[in-house]
């Protein structure tokens, strides 16, 4: 694949989707093709069940019908969103992916961690994040943050042990995979947290060109 998948992960209000946005700028600015998404979501049909999962409803959801949604939503995505760019070569940018579900499927509603990774491994197709960058924060700042900003999706009523959960799930496949995962310390400044993202992406796209080089 010529393109690179870079994600974005961290807890609720944890700043992904801001630093997305100037990361797309810089890469833009830099002379890249980039491509800026989102999961769930990125096509119409992901965006429907994105907005199926995030509505807060009377009745429980079955954590196996969560999991499932959530990624059949990321084999529509994969499928007609980030296979086609990465085939073009361009830098796709997805604000959430494989260790969201990890996190929150896996540690947060405790499905077998097994199955969460075999259907992650199904919908994804052998596409696989190049680099990911945790945005990790206290799981209590974070929540205040989302809602200051207004966020009332059907997570956000869940419990403060269930957010501690997602964020040590976070840590641990950091700590688990450090080649492919950088966690950042979301507490910082959102320049501060800029500079350090820019700083890895920066190495990988060096590392990417220099093997491109020895294969050419
Ligand atoms: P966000 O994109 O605004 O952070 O909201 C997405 C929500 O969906 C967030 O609460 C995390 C959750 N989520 C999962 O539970 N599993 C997943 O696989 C993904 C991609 C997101």
């Amino acid at each position: 694949m010529k393109g690179l998948l870079i994600t974005l992960e961290g807890g609720e209000g944890s700043g992904k989707s801001t630093q997305i946005q100037l990361l797309a700028r810089w890469l833009k600015e830099e002379g890249h093709e980039v491509v800026c998404t989102r999961e769930p979501g990125g096509t119409p049909l992901a965006e429907e069940i994105r907005d199926l999962l995030m509505v807060p409803r009377a009745e429980t959801v079955a954590p196996l019908a969560e999991l499932l949604l959530y990624q059949a939503a990321r084999a529509q995505h994969v499928r007609d969103v980030i296979r086609p760019a990465l085939q073009r070569g361009a830098l796709v940018l997805c604000d959430r992916f494989v260790d969201s579900t990890s996190a929150y499927q896996g540690a947060g509603r405790t499905l077998p961690e097994e199955a969460v990774m075999e259907l992650n491994r199904l919908a994804t197709d052998g596409i696989w994040p190049d680099l990911t960058l945790i945005l990790d924060l206290p799981e209590q700042e974070g929540l205040q943050r989302a809602r200051n900003r207004g966020s009332d999706d059907r997570m956000m009523e869940e419990t403060l042990s269930f957010h501690r959960n997602i964020r040590s799930a976070f840590q641990r496949l950091a700590q688990e995979e450090p080649d492919r995962i950088t966690m950042v310390d979301g507490c910082l400044s959102p320049e501060e947290v800029l500079e350090a993202l820019k700083e890895r992406i920066s190495a990988l796209l060096q590392e990417h060109s220099l093997s491109q080089e020895r294969s050419s």
